[in-house]
């Protein structure tokens, strides 16, 4: 069984990568490989975490280009040149256009630090995540991972998992208890039912053919 050639996109600490990263050595993820990192930021320490596991990596800065039209160009023809089938956002801190996802529909998913609907969309990245929840002073917050569509975190749910709000919570200290208790547990386990869905779905594509 060939598996499904899978890229991350990162921006930052790279910290759901390694959770993947460690997935795929032990087997948890098994019909997927990750071929191919890819990083707006040339600076993020994800792309050392994937030169560590030995993971080709490429940079497609935003920067670089003078339109979203033309970065998403290169994003493309980066991630069609390594022939990927499924794209896992880790962090990506970019909102790709209807076009973009329109050529990986239904293989494009992203891990949200919030329960999804409650602090999510544009603007809702990262830490600002994290205040906004504290701020509001919600009891229970958490991690979704969701499928990507043309609505920011809009894509239907695929896992959520919620974590409890303790009462001397920073920002910060939030944002690493809803990574350990659920963006680096979830992640890994959608990211292999994605790509055991994109098996079968080939396997009957490959069915009807004969
Ligand atoms: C994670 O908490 C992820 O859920 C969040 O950024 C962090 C990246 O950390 N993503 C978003 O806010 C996307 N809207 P990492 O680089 O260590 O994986």
């Amino acid at each position: 069984m060939k598996r499904i050639k899978i890229a991350v996109l990162v921006s930052g600490g790279g910290t759901n990568l390694q959770a993947l990263i460690k997935a795929e050595q032990k087997g948890i993820i098994k019909n997927g490989r990750i071929v191919l990192v890819v990083s707006n930021n040339p600076d993020a320490y994800a792309l050392e975490r994937a030169e560590n596991a030995n993971i080709p990596t490429a940079v497609v800065n935003r920067k670089d280009f003078a339109d979203a039209k033309a970065f998403e160009a290169k994003l493309l023809e980066t991630l069609e040149a390594a022939g990927v089938e499924m794209i896992v956002l880790a962090g990506f801190m970019c909102i790709l256009s209807s076009e973009f996802v329109s050529h990986y529909k239904d293989r494009i998913i992203n891990v949200h630090p919030s329960l999804i609907p409650s602090f999510c969309g544009e603007g809702f990245y990262g830490l600002k995540v994290h205040e906004a929840a504290l701020k509001y002073g919600v009891k229970v917050t958490g991690a979704t991972v969701h499928y990507v569509n043309e609505v920011p975190d809009g894509g239907r749910i695929i896992f959520q998992k919620a974590v409890v709000i303790r009462r001397n919570d920073t920002p910060e200290t939030l944002q690493r208890r809803v990574m350990e208790q659920a963006e680096w547990k979830l992640l890994p386990k959608a990211c292999e039912v994605v790509a055991r869905e994109l098996i079968r779905s080939r396997a009957r594509a490959a069915a009807k053919k004969d």
